[in-house]
């Protein structure tokens, strides 16, 4: 018999896990009709806890994926949602408890130290014929995208077995998948892995490099000419952990730190910006320019004065205190052809916002 859930903003209201698993063949269309063209399915994914926390510390960014999708065609709609099947997930299904924590430097229940930390529950994405749940520190976990049954860890034919954001870009010409993990030499490395995925799915090129220090990486950018990888201070610092420190927490004096390297050349060659300490998310579009003899690359993102979410180096603050975190969508100019390490930032809206897309 599993327990209630307790009281937390991220378990409540909006953010209540959703505890059935189900099949509706046939939704009610209330208004209208559904264009009989009209063919596809929306898959989304979203931390969705199986049982209540250990401890104290749940995190949002914790609880075990579930992936939802709407199929639309010949006029008709259905529903079905299932739990990703990784193995932490089948770990649990089996002693009907949580076996995992949920909070960040908690601890696994006595005899699930082994159990692999998978929750796979950060977003889902279509290439080559394959639907991928993702979150950002382990393989991609593949599922079937008409049934939602789990086929499990995808490596690429084994060609790459680290971990890949959530956040891969798609090259609308070429059908490119590109992606990197972070802590790709293990965990609290500085090691950047930078990877693509042809059409076909094959994995045509894998590189590692290394960042200025180990921190949360969620996203990157790719233009059509460019890599960007933001590094930004929300460090993931060992020493600090070992002293019973936050996992990843704000540390503003180690800066913020923009790598960028030309699509065609290798990652030897990634050049280091500098910026003032912020944090990015999620970035919504950037492009190369070519003016004046010049070669800019400009990125349009979603910034914060702070990392949201997480505390201070020193343990302060709560992470669900939000009050001050608001995101701002800002524009990059980088100089490629300049001497200068740093870039130039335009506040594009004073409309604060998340996700942004086109
Ligand atoms: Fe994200």
């Amino acid at each position: 018999m599993s327990k209630p859930f307790p009281d937390n903003p991220f378990l409540t209201e909006n953010f209540a896990p959703v505890m059935a698993e189900c099949d509706a063949p046939d939704l009610i269309v209330s208004e209208g009709e559904l264009p009989s063209e009209l063919g596809g399915t929306l898959y989304r994914n979203g931390p969705n806890p199986m049982f209540p926390p250990l401890g104290n510390k749940h995190h949002w960014f914790l609880g075990e994926g579930m992936i939802h999708a709407i199929h639309v065609e010949g006029g008709r709609a259905s529903y079905r949602n299932r739990w990703v099947r990784t193995e932490q997930y089948e770990a649990q299904r089996e002693a009907h408890e949580r076996l995992v924590p949920t909070g960040f430097g908690e601890a696994p229940v006595a005899g699930a130290e082994n159990v692999k930390r998978n929750v796979a529950n950060t977003n889902v994405v279509w290439h080559a014929g394959k639907l991928l749940a993702l979150d950002e520190g382990n393989s991609p976990v593949a599922m079937d995208g008409d049934t939602l049954t789990t086929d499990g860890s995808w490596t690429f034919e084994g060609k790459y077995e680290g971990p890949m954001t959530a956040h891969p870009k798609f090259d609308p010409r070429t059908g490119e998948m590109h992606f990197f993990g972070y802590m790709a030499a293990g965990p609290g490395t500085p090691d950047i892995s930078y990877q693509v995925v042809d059409r076909n799915g094959k994995l045509t090129r894998t590189e590692m490099f290394k960042a200025p220090y180990a921190s949360m990486v969620h996203d990157f950018i790719v233009t059509d000419e460019h890599v960007i990888f933001p590094i930004f201070p929300a460090t993931i610092d060992v020493e600090r952990i070992m002293k019973g420190g936050p996992t990843i927490a704000w540390d503003p004096d180690a800066g913020t730190h923009i790598g960028i390297m030309a699509r065609d050349a290798s990652v030897d060659t990634v050049r280091w910006f500098k910026g003032d300490p912020c944090y990015v998310y999620h970035p919504m579009n950037a492009w190369t320019s070519h003016e004046g003899g010049r070669t800019r690359v400009h990125a349009d993102v979603m910034k914060y004065s702070r990392v949201p979410l997480f505390p201070d180096a020193d343990g302060k603050k709560a992470p669900t205190d939000l009050a001050d975190e608001q995101g701002m969508l800002v524009r990059w100019t980088f100089d490629l052809d300049g001497n200068s390490d740093t870039y130039t930032e335009t506040q594009l809206t004073d409309l604060g916002g998340e996700f942004p897309r086109f």
